[in-house]
């Protein structure tokens, strides 16, 4: 049985200069694959309203979503699967204060099965991560493009790009590594400020459009498969085009019930 990956596993992989693979999954079926697939770290990211829901933010996702995909994730991965799980708290499950976060982040792990959970935000929310962790919560930070704040940031924007952003962005993270975060996303940042933040704090880094200096890197699966065509952003690389694969096989199977080449004998019972 290989060794579960904990907290503790993606220090001593920041200290021995080891890169972290993170990667999303919402189900079963994908989190089983990605396991299978050696990745380090699954994400039950709240991207779900927007890669599986087909909102156009991630802020309608809800806590009853979460934990029913949490727990998706985690039977999939199995037992005897050796990814870590961390699960985001969607919008509003922490924000409201400390008391409602533990709640939330508790029912992430009690029914969602999580091994840790992911806030977005610095200093604001640095007394939450105090409390989820004293409580034996292992918290994951999120800064740089955070989501939930799309329309406080005014869109899908780089962020940290003037002096005083990228003073408040490396801030931050040394107050979320001082509130006890174990690991910190870094999302749309430029590559020198997501480097400077890495040598800043001693709890590994991931980054999305954060640039190769991070402790690890982490994307959305549906978008590195290519299951999301119109979805173009410049850090995206696309590993596979499955989208495409999957119409091609569905048109396939079209045209067979349509001709009646399927079922033919061999799959007649
Ligand atoms: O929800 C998500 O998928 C995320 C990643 C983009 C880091 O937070």
């Amino acid at each position: 049985m290989k060794k579960r990956v904990t907290t503790a596993t993606l220090r001593a992989m920041k200290e021995r200069g080891e890169r972290i693979v993170m990667l999303t999954a919402y189900d079963a079926t994908f989190a089983r694959l990605l396991d299978q697939a050696d990745i380090d770290v699954l994400l039950v990211g709240d991207s779900v309203g927007m890669v599986v829901q087909g909102h156009t933010s991630t802020l309608p996702v809800t806590m009853d979503e979460m934990v029913y995909h949490c727990r998706s994730v985690v039977r999939g991965r199995g037992e005897a699967g050796r990814a870590h799980v961390v699960c985001d708290m969607p919008f509003m499950s922490y924000q409201a204060g400390s008391d409602e976060a533990l709640r939330n982040a508790g029912r992430l792990l009690k029914e969602g099965a999580a091994e840790s959970v992911k806030l977005e935000g610095g200093e604001a929310i640095v007394p939450i991560v105090r409390r989820l962790v004293d409580s034996g919560i292992p918290v994951m930070g999120h800064l740089g493009l955070t989501p939930q704040s799309v329309h406080q940031l005014g869109g899908w924007r780089v962020q940290g790009k003037s002096a005083d952003d990228a003073r408040r962005l490396v801030r931050d993270a040394k107050m979320l590594e001082e509130a006890g975060a174990y690991s910190i996303v870094l999302e749309t940042i430029p590559a020198e400020l997501a480097a400077r933040v890495t040598d800043s704090v001693g709890i590994p880094t991931i980054g999305i459009g954060a640039g190769v200096d991070t402790d690890g890197q982490v994307l959305v699966i549906y978008d590195l498969l290519g299951l999301n065509p119109d979805f173009t952003p410049k850090f995206l690389k696309r590993y596979a085009n499955v989208g495409e694969d999957i119409m091609a096989a569905c048109e396939t199977y079209r045209n067979e019930v349509r001709s009646r080449e399927f079922p033919s004998k061999e799959y007649s019972y």
